[in-house]
């Protein structure tokens, strides 16, 4: 099958290459010169596991291709992927300004029929507005071409992309069309044998809301086990404890409770803030959601007040110390540090007088491009233990597995004091005493 994939960020490259990996031929448009090059050059523009040989061997073969001319492979492209970026407006509303200019192009180079599938996260209505914008704008060409839209959005995982994309637990697939339908079922099919009963039809609207209601429900666990883990640091409680207990009901489970700083990435604050702005628009008020948002951004200043209340104490405060951060991104495995608690937390350190040395396995060309303005009060380190040398605290922001199992004694040697904040629970308290450190951690 051929395929147009507009926006070769992280969602569109994964699609692509995995597209192209099972057989079809997949053109990569992108209005980013520079991105396009480098994928041309084998140079993968993000840190994504395992991708760089998926599209490397692709590309190779003749079944990836990249450009920035929507029009090399548009005509004999039978699906045509949207998959741009939709970032919050000041409002919380969604920006769809790049979604439109992917339209525009569409209507204007249309001829005949063809599937337009909507992978960037959308509110609802979008796919029909998008339905009456292409309409009208073929009008003007005094043609007559049919189209569908349906709505495919995307779950996949930073990190763990290839696999979530290979192998999903489900594809939504939302339109009213029997055409697309069947187009649709035959293109994932190739992805798996199973391809049914993990494919889920509905229609366009709820398959849009589907992607915010998943990615809302998931920021609720975050922010509720966050405020279990402020209860029990209040009530003397532990909250890893509490989270076994919990967890181990099978109607809750294990995943998305862990305690921590906070969500960030792409997805979550802006899908939450969207979700919001569309309960207001439609005259509903989303008030857990606005809970959940409430929380996770004074979450994300939980770990900074930690280090701030014990250098106050100290009666010397924040200022001219130097903290050593490990972990910039906004998870680990990933080098995508938007909207990444790391920002609030070394943002406010410097406000606070603070100079930070920052490691990350991936992320410090993304941490010195967004830390610009404040370059120089940060340093960036190669290597994770040269980063301790002459700070007075280590703060752990990000549970990279380097990190997991570190030479505490080295951590005590270079560190001025042996003081460790722990924004991911990733040590055991008791054995931080036993070794002498000051360690503080979340809800424990
Ligand atoms: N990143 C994720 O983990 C993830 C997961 C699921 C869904 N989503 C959703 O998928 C969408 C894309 O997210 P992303 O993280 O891949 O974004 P991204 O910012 O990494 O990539 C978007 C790409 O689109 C390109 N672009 C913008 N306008 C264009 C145009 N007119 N023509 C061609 N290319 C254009 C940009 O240059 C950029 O390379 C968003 O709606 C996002 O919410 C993202």
């Amino acid at each position: 099958m051929k395929i147009t994939v507009i926006g070769t960020g992280y969602v569109g490259l994964v699609a692509g290459a995995c597209f192209a990996d099972i057989g079809n031929e997949v053109w990569c448009v992108d209005v980013d010169q520079t991105k396009i090059d480098k994928l041309k050059q084998g140079i993968i523009p993000i840190y994504e596991k395992g991708l760089e040989p998926i599209v490397n061997k692709n590309f190779q073969e003749g079944r990836l291709h990249f450009s920035t001319n929507l029009l090399d492979g548009f005509d004999q492209s039978q699906f045509i992927f949207i998959a741009v970026g939709t970032p919050s407006n000041p409002d919380g509303s969604v920006d769809l300004k790049y979604v439109y200019a992917v339209a525009e192009e569409i209507a204007k180079n249309l001829k005949d029929y063809k599937l337009i599938i909507n992978k960037s996260t959308v509110p609802v209505g979008t796919g029909k507005q998008l339905r009456d914008f292409i309409d009208q704008k073929i009008k003007e060409r005094g043609i007559n071409v049919d189209f569908d839209i349906v709505s495919n959005p995307e779950f996949l995982r930073e990190g763990n992309a290839i696999e979530d994309f290979m192998n999903p637990d489900r594809v939504i697939i939302g339109t009213e069309s029997i055409r697309a339908k069947e187009q649709m079922n035959e293109l994932y099919s190739g992805l798996f044998k199973d391809a049914e009963p993990r494919i889920i039809f509905m229609d366009v609207r709820s398959a849009e809301v589907t992607k915010y209601a998943s990615n809302s429900m998931l920021a609720t666990k975050i922010s509720f086990i966050n405020e279990i883990s402020n209860l029990c640091e209040k009530v003397d409680a532990n909250v890893e404890m509490v989270r076994l207990g919990v967890g181990a009901d099978k109607r809750i489970g294990y995943s998305f409770i862990s305690p921590g700083i906070g969500y960030g990435g792409s997805c979550f604050p802006k899908d939450v803030k969207a979700i919001i702005n569309t309960g207001n628009e439609y005259g509903y008020d989303m008030k857990l959601l606005k809970a959940v948002e409430l929380i996770n951004e004074t979450q994300k200043a939980h770990l900074f007040d930690k280090i701030q209340n014990y250098f106050d104490n100290k009666k010397d405060g924040l200022k001219g110390k130097t903290i050593a951060i490990w972990g910039l991104a906004f998870k680990p495995e990933t080098d995508d540090m938007r909207e990444s608690p790391s920002q609030v937390i070394i943002r406010k350190l410097v406000e606070g007088g603070t100079k930070i040395k920052a490691h990350d396995p991936e992320a410090q060309n993304e941490a010195k491009r967004l830390f610009k303005d404040i370059e120089t009060s940060i340093e960036y380190f190669d290597d994770n233990y040269e980063c301790l040398k002459d700070c007075d605290a280590l703060a752990l922001l990000t549970e990279w597995n380097i990190y997991k199992q570190p030479n505490f004694q080295l951590i005590k040697k270079h560190l001025k004091n042996p003081i460790i904040f722990d924004g991911r629970n990733q040590y055991r308290p008791s054995e931080m005493k036993e070794m002498g450190f000051d360690y503080f951690s979340i809800g424990r």
